[in-house]
């Protein structure tokens, strides 16, 4: 029995963790990782970044993101690997280059082709194109070397580099604060059919799904707007959940009733694939002074755990 144990008897594909070779460093916090009853899914934090990957022109390092999709495979469960095209974590050699857009192109078609072809039949899904619009929802560009050099072409470019490179994975646009309906959910919607409408292929949506608790709310906005991604022949997943509580006074009830609300919003919606938690404990999160996760610092299960748990 566990987290995953349950998701996958409510009919999902897994409730999976993000993980890093740090948290592996820790054997205490790997154990937890390694257990395929609360994890059926994990996400590399970093390691499969661009400048993680493609450091420099041409040089392709493998070895760190590797290990994380051994440990996954050595203990049966899949990969969702992120990301292949992102305006931060992008090398300098890239945002520096002063590319003009047939050579960013060839760039970036370039890193999509070697990478999806070295990871080719180890991942369920690629977060192909990662946080491309505003909150407007409005194409990025600003700050994004990929929307303000090429423009928002990248993003088919990038769904059908990906395709061409493994036909089988999921290929997925990813982003945050799309969770509920919004502009920007529209603007997430307007972008699956633009690359639709380009002859790519899009398989499916990630909501991010960083939160606060106290500010979750209900679970019937979240089963709304899954439903208006699915209604555009996508299936959606929650990819980075974490529902964030202040380390100087905690609420972890309220978190672990918000917990239960995404679990419960998730499984009442078929096109829901999985959840990710975007890592396990609070002993490793990316979100400072922030007590966000399902273990705490001690790595001892808190109240969202049995929440989660009873919420499948
Ligand atoms: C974060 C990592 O957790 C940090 O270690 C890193 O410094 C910055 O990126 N959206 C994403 C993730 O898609 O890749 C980000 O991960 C968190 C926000």
């Amino acid at each position: 029995d566990g987290l995953n144990a349950r998701a996958v008897a409510a009919g999902k594909k897994y409730f999976g963790t993000e993980i890093s070779t740090i948290v592996m460093a820790d054997s205490s916090a790997n154990a937890i990782a390694k257990n395929s009853q609360d994890f059926g899914q994990y996400t590399c934090e970093n390691e499969m970044k661009f400048d993680a990957l493609e450091p420099s022109r041409g040089t392709f390092s493998y070895t760190s993101a590797d290990k994380i999709v051994a440990q996954a495979q050595a203990n049966g469960q899949i990969m969702r690997c992120h990301n292949l095209v992102w305006h931060s974590q992008v090398p300098s050699w890239v945002t520096n280059g002063k590319f003009d857009n047939a050579t960013l192109i060839s760039i970036m078609k370039n890193h999509i082709a070697n990478v999806v072809g070295h990871y080719k039949g180890k991942c369920y899904a690629w977060d192909v194109v990662n946080e491309a619009l505003n909150e407007d929802g409005s194409y990025r560009t600003s700050g994004s070397i990929w929307g303000s050099t090429i423009g928002p072409a990248f993003i088919p470019i990038a769904f059908a580099a990906a395709a061409a490179a493994d036909p089988t994975a999921k290929l997925y646009y990813n982003d945050y604060n799309c969770d509920k309906p919004g502009s920007k959910a529209t603007g997430a919607q307007n972008l699956i059919k633009m690359v639709k409408q380009y002859g790519a292929p899009i398989h499916g949506f990630g909501m991010q799904g960083h939160m606060t608790a106290g500010q979750v709310g209900s679970a019937s906005q979240y089963v709304t707007n899954m439903r208006a991604f699915a209604n555009l022949g996508v299936e959606v997943a929650f990819t980075e959940l974490d529902i964030s509580t202040p380390s100087s006074s905690p609420n972890f009830a309220q978190q672990a009733t918000d917990y239960a609300t995404i679990v419960s919003a998730c499984k009442q919606v078929s096109a829901c694939v999985g959840i990710t938690t975007w890592g396990f404990t609070d002993k490793y999160t990316w979100i400072s002074n922030s007590y966000p996760l399902i273990w705490d610092t001690s790595l001892q299960k808190k109240a969202a755990y049995n929440a989660i748990l009873n919420a499948w």
